[in-house]
């Protein structure tokens, strides 16, 4: 092989190398992010597009408590968190309405490596544990087969003071509606990504606030177990 042939096999050897090693950069930082409660992972943009039309998803939803073990891709968990609180405006409006956009709901997401809270500026996810906390959601939610197999369970809570300061007496009303508008997306966009999903309303509140540690002006309001259909 003469000297100039041996030169370009090396310049094309080097190209696929960098392309091997920006590939799995990507990965590399969010290891590195997710081993540090309070870090923050970036999450993929969201699709605006898609498979399946929103009559399709509307009509094959079904509530569904049985998940293969496949976990869900950040892709995929990016997704559902957009579609239910993701912000689709530059004004800072967001997928679901909300009385006076005062964004009373916040929401939560656990794997089987870590509990993340979704930070809708910004897109992201920010590592509260890395725990798997997808038990103590089953023990809260009766005990429920859904949530002992999910590979992830979503979690919707409100805050019921952000909306008081405007609506007094109708914030509660207005914060459960809400929360109705976020988890109905969850749920079709669930379908619209091949996935299945159940909104789960009878949990012990306390427990699941235990588990989260959250502030007790923050309500647990839907645990929404979202997985691979068992077929
Ligand atoms: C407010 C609310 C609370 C619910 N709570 C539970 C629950 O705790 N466990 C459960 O398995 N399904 C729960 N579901 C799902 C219903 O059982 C389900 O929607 C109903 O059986 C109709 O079936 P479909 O969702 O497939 O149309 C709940 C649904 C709603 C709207």
């Amino acid at each position: 092989m003469s000297g100039k042939c041996l030169g370009i096999w090396l310049l094309i050897v080097m190209a696929i190398l960098h392309v091997a090693a920006c590939a799995e950069a990507p990965q590399a930082t969010e290891q590195a992010t997710a081993s540090s409660p309070g870090g923050e992972i970036s999450l993929p943009a969201p699709r605006l597009d898609g498979e399946m039309s929103l009559e399709e998803a509307i009509a094959n939803r079904r509530s569904v408590r049985e998940f293969t073990e496949e976990r869900l891709s950040l892709e995929e968990i990016s997704q559902l968190l957009w579609a239910a609180q993701g912000i689709t405006d530059p004004r800072g409006l967001r997928a679901a309405p909300s009385a006076g956009a005062l964004y009373p709901l916040e929401l939560y997401v656990a794997v089987a490596e870590a509990v993340y809270h979704y930070l809708p500026t910004g897109h992201a996810l920010q590592v509260l544990w890395q725990e798997d906390l997808r038990r103590e959601f089953w023990q809260a939610g009766l005990r429920q087969g859904a949530l002992q197999e999910a590979p992830a369970i979503f979690v919707v809570t409100g805050v019921y003071q952000r909306t008081e300061a405007k609506y007094g007496e109708r914030a509660e009303r207005y914060v459960k509606l809400e929360a109705g508008h976020a988890a109905q997306n969850i749920l079709l966009q669930a379908v619209a990504l091949e996935l299945g999903a159940v909104p789960i309303g009878a949990f012990y509140d306390d427990q699941v606030q235990a588990a989260l540690a959250l502030p007790l002006d923050h309500q647990p309001l839907y645990l929404i177990p979202v997985g691979h259909p068992e077929r």
